[in-house]
């Protein structure tokens, strides 16, 4: 099958990517991210989560966060709304879409989200039907889509399951997660074609985490099958507080990369994203885990190195 022409990226850096940081960000720090993010051309931002600051402190300045991030045409804005109380705060916030997150275990719903699945399907019909109602673009994630920290091996049927009951809610989106990235190439496959099968292929979008090195292999699977969404993260920065061990998502830079190299318009500007990424792992006093991004601004440096010398 061809690759798609364009493919387009959500950025969860300021989302995923900084819910695990055990120090508190400051919100002026997560709003500069996210300005760099705007400026390299991100037209999907997942900014934040309206969680409980009890279980995910990171996340309390939401509100503040958004008050003050740029608006503009185009711009696709995104939360984490886990039930009414949160979709409150992201309608009162002027949110483009919220997102819905579900699991494909039991075990990983109720240590994430303190409920069962079926309670939790509960728990999001409301927020669904508000946000259809506000005209607010409705997205679920499935987490844990490829195995569970807590249960191990998952079965394809639960995800295709999740798959149903969210599309049943009425979802524009379903994203698929690789919530602690052990997946592989041949399952990665195998998954997003069953989930086609029940929700169109352009409405699924690739969510991975790159704990075994697979997340960039997954991403190119997914091409293989038709999927032109995916979920990245800048710098690779990210993890869940739920899925201890679990490392970041995939690198924005590095999703990028790929996707140029095979002549994929993705609308973002890659040198733009390095200096994002650069600049985000400096104020975190970490390296950076994109490879492509630390390579290239490796590269940068040497040119101007040789320019001044
Ligand atoms: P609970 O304790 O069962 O909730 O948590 P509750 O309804 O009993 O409320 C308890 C307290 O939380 C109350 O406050 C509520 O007001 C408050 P108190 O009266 O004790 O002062 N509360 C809230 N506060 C702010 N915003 C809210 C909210 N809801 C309740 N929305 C709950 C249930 C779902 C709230 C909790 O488990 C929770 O917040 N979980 C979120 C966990 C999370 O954010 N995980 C990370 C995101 S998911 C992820 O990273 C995976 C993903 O990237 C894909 C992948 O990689 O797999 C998406
Ligand atoms: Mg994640």
């Amino acid at each position: 099958m061809a690759f798609p022409k364009v493919v387009h990226i959500t950025e969860v850096g300021p989302r995923d990517g900084l819910q695990n940081e055990q120090q508190p960000v400051p919100t002026e720090v997560k709003l500069e991210l996210c300005r760099q993010l705007l400026a390299a051309g991100v037209a999907n931002l997942e900014a934040t989560s309206f969680v409980s600051p009890k279980w995910v402190p990171q996340m309390a300045d939401a509100a503040q966060v958004l008050a003050q991030l740029p608006r503009r045409a185009g711009l696709t804005i995104s939360v984490l709304t886990p039930n009414m109380k949160g979709f409150e705060g992201a309608l009162a916030s002027g949110v483009d879409e919220v997102v819905i997150f579900g699991a494909a275990s039991e075990a990983f719903s109720m240590r994430n989200t303190n409920c069962s699945v079926a309670e939790s399907i509960e728990r999001f019909r409301p927020v669904a039907q508000a946000a259809l109602t506000n005209g607010i673009r409705l997205r679920a994630a499935i987490s844990v889509a490829l195995g569970c920290p807590y249960q191990g091996e998952v079965s394809i049927e639960s995800v295709v399951d999740l798959v149903r009951r969210m599309r049943d809610l009425g979802c524009h989106e379903i994203g698929i997660a690789d919530t602690i990235g052990v997946g592989t190439a041949g399952r990665v496959k195998a998954v997003f074609e069953a989930a086609a099968h029940e929700f169109p292929i352009a409405q699924i979008s690739g969510h991975f985490h790159d704990t075994y090195g697979q997340a960039v292999a997954n991403v190119l699977a997914c091409l293989e099958v038709g999927v032109n969404r995916f979920d990245s993260s800048i710098a690779g920065l990210g993890g869940c507080p739920y899925a201890k061990g679990a490392t970041g998502n995939v690198a924005t830079e590095d999703v990028v990369y790929l996707l140029h190299g095979l002549g994929i318009d993705t609308g973002l500007d890659l040198d733009r994203l390095v200096e994002a990424g650069q600049w985000i792992s400096a104020q975190l006093g970490r390296k950076n885990a994109s490879r492509a991004g630390s390579a290239l601004a490796t590269r940068r440096a040497a040119q101007a190195d040789a320019a001044g010398a």
